[in-house]
């Protein structure tokens, strides 16, 4: 039994079928890289395995579990986490209330306990804190020093750092990243692939799968490539094995590779 699998998964808009028949599968410890020309479905796949979206045909399963039908945070508690292709932090809250968003499940305490106990919660809160920022100080330590700053005032690459952080504080099973290195420049984005590196290394056990057009992003971090064309896969294999697939070169470049 896979960790996350999709059997046939459908979403139709009007008259277009945005995803089509998708089999996919994934286990704890792998990465997978989703690529494929814009519009070619990656992110509405995504939106269906998280919730967004209701699938039109299909299911999908974590654990053996029929989760097709399940709310965004009903998935969610369950172990799917995930970021967004566009930025989705709260610009006007800290960095600290921005982690703290990711606590969500470990908040073990009620509206009488913050009426009754204060105290007691405001403890909670800060162990919470500490430990989003412990987190947050693997990617990079110089961001404990801006716990207290805006969102709208930190630079690009550490708002995409604390958006991972975020999505990992629940601790997922699976981690769904959404062009995590969109908008950033070359070097940001070596750096981006050693923050995944290290996500890898620190959490362990999670399965990955990493929507991406960078190709260097592609053919370093993930074990696998799964390709998206028009809604539908039309390959999946290790990095040098699409690049050469005729299927995948003729979606890219519309033609017969020469
Ligand atoms: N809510 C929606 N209503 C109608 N059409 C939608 C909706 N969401 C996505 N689509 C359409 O589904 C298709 C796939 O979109 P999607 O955003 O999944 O592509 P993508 O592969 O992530 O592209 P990109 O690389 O540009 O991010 C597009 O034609 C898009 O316009
Ligand atoms: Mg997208």
């Amino acid at each position: 039994m896979a960790l996350l699998e999709t059997k046939s998964i459908s979403i139709q808009f009007g008259g277009l079928w945005a995803v089509k028949n998708v089999d996919f599968q994934i286990d704890l410890g792998q990465t997978f890289g989703l690529i494929g020309p814009n519009g070619s479905g990656k992110t509405t796949f995504l939106n269906i395995i998280s919730g967004i979206y209701s699938a039109t045909n299909g299911r999908v399963f974590l654990e053996g579990e029929d989760i097709t039908d399940l709310k965004p945070y009903q998935i969610f508690k369950k172990g799917i986490s995930r970021t967004y292709q566009s930025s989705r932090l709260c610009w006007e809250m800290s960095v600290a209330d921005n982690l703290l968003v990711g606590t969500y499940t470990s908040q073990d305490y009620g509206l009488a306990d913050t009426i009754f106990h204060p105290k007691k919660v405001n403890n909670r809160l800060a162990e919470l804190v500490e430990n989003s920022l412990d987190l947050l100080s693997y990617f990079n330590p110089c961001l404990i020093e801006k716990r207290y700053e805006l969102a709208k005032n930190i630079p690009h690459i550490d708002r995409r750092r604390i958006e991972i952080t975020r999505a990992l504080l629940s601790k997922p099973k699976v981690l769904l990243l959404d062009e995590p290195t969109a908008g950033l420049n070359d070097d940001e984005t070596m750096t981006m692939m050693d923050d995944i590196q290290k996500i890898k290394d620190k959490v362990g056990n999670i399965a990955i799968i990493i929507i991406e057009h960078d190709m260097k992003v592609m053919e370093k971090v993930p074990q696998r490539v799964i390709v998206f064309n028009a809604g539908e896969k039309i390959a999946e294999g290790t990095f040098q094995e699409i690049i050469n697939d005729p299927n995948v070169i003729k979606a890219y470049i519309g033609g017969e590779a020469k």
